[in-house]
Order: structure tokens, then sequence, then C-alpha cells
């Protein structure tokens, strides 16, 4: 018996890790990190250039601010759904609607402020369901002064903190979602949540940052104290 088998073993082995680490060394090279990150900064870029408010990046991450609205005004339509504006213009000011060969412009003063009314999700007495204001408040935190722990669980599981539909029960008759049609009342309705709960955590933290960028709105509907905003 000789050792050599044995040592030529431990050769192939050492080649063989030395190939899977070169391998490794070749797919965390810097020119791919490089790459990585400029992607990155072309989203943030295009995140300020689209962005349609003034924003405020004072004690901000301001790449967490561009790439969120990137994300928010880019990628996703935050606004189609969270704006307050009216019919014929919606989102959009009066001569900048782009379904009306227009240049399209944003309205500022619609903007995230909430209010869209999309109908009740079950027979009486089942409460419309309405979007919400996602402007920060005087606190500073964004969508009624949620923290950002609160928003992961709102973006990832479609939590409501605020409890404005709950299903019906012995001592809920009103403004409720009866129990039979198993819609769970606890649950954002319409919000694709089911879609944005598989965002990075670092994607979430740029909207979250971005929202609190962005100004505050004092949303007033008759009927809707839900939508109001404290400024300042
Ligand atoms: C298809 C319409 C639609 C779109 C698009 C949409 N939302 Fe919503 N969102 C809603 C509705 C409706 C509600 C309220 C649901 C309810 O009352 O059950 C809501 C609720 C929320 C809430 C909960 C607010 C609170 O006070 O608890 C947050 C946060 C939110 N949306 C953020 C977003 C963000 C961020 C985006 C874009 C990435 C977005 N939404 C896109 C319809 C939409």
């Amino acid at each position: 018996m000789t050792p050599k088998p044995f040592v030529k073993g431990v050769g192939a082995v050492a080649a063989f890790a030395a190939i899977v680490l070169t391998g490794m060394s070749i797919r965390s090279s810097p020119v791919q990190a490089d790459d990585e990150v400029n992607n990155d900064e072309s989203k943030i870029q295009i995140g300020f250039a689209i962005a349609p408010v003034p924003l405020n990046l004072t004690g901000k991450d301001r790449r967490l601010v561009g790439l969120g609205s990137y994300i928010v005004n880019g990628a996703n339509d935050c606004n189609a759904c969270h704006h307050s504006g009216t019919p014929p213009n919606f989102e959009y000011l009066p001569g900048g609607n782009p379904y009306f060969n227009q240049r399209k412009v944003v309205n500022p003063a619609t903007y995230l402020g909430g209010g869209q009314n999309f109908g009740p999700v079950g027979p009486p007495p089942s409460p419309d369901i309405i979007t919400r204001n996602l402007t920060p408040d005087k606190t500073g935190h964004p969508e009624g002064g949620h923290t950002f722990a609160e928003f992961l669980q709102i973006i990832r599981n479609g939590k409501d903190f605020d409890h404005l539909h709950p299903n019906c029960s012995a001592t809920r008759t009103t403004n409720c979602i009866p129990a039979f049609t198993g819609v769970d009342g606890d649950l954002l309705q319409i919000m694709p949540w089911p879609y944005y709960q598989s965002m990075t955590d670092h994607d979430l933290l740029a909207i979250y940052t971005y929202l609190s960028a962005i100004p505050c709105i004092d949303t007033i509907v008759a009927g809707q104290p839900q939508l109001r905003n404290i400024c300042h």
C-alpha cells in the first residue's frame, strides 16, 4: 500500500476547491458589484427626476428617498389609487392629463392624499373600501404616523392597524363585513399587499423613507375623518 492515491485524492479535492473558489470570486468580482451599484444609481436618478412634489431630505438618506421615488412613481402606481383627485383628471392637473394626449403633470395638491372609493367588498352593512392618506403627519412618519416596523407589517401581512372595516359580530353590527363572505375584515382589501410583500426590506425601507419626504396633505372629505392629517 502506498499513500499515493490518497495524496492524489487530496490534490484533486484541492483543485476542485480552487475551481469552486475561483468561480465564487468571479461571481462576486468588483465589476459585478459596481454594476449593481450603478444600477441602483440610475434608479435613484430617475426617482428624483420623476418625483412630482418637492422632497424634504433633511435627516434622510437621499439614496433611499430616490430609490423609493423610483419604486412609488416609476415601477408601481401607488398614486393611481391613493390620490385624492376627482374626475375628469383624477391624479393629473387640468391640461396635464396623459389620457387626453396632454403632457403628463401629476397634481401635487392631491398626491397620495387618499380617498378613492372602491365600494364595498361584501353585502350591507359592509362599508366602502377607501384608499388611505399616505402622506406624513407632523411627526414626519408617513401614512398616519406609522413606524417602519408597522409599515413592514402593513405591506407584508396586509394588517389594518386602524380596523376601519372589521367583521360583524354580536357587538359589532354597523360598518362591518359579514363573516359568511369569508373576507377577513382585519386585512386591507383591494390594496395589492399580496404582491408588494415580496419586495426586499431595503426596497420597503426606500418606499417608507420616500413617503416621509413628501409634503403632508390634510384631505378633507365629508364623512371620511380618517383622511385628515395633522400637518403642523
Ligand atoms: C389598486 C389600488 C391600490 C394601489 C395600486 C396601492 N394601494 Fe395602498 N391601499 C389601497 C386601498 C384600497 C387601501 C385601504 C384598504 C382597506 O381599507 O382595506 C390601501 C391601504 C394602504 C396602506 C395602509 C395605510 C394605513 O393607514 O394603514 C398603505 C401603507 C398603502 N396602501 C401603501 C401603498 C403603497 C406604498 C403603494 C404603492 C407601492 C400602494 N399602496 C398602492 C389601494 C391601493
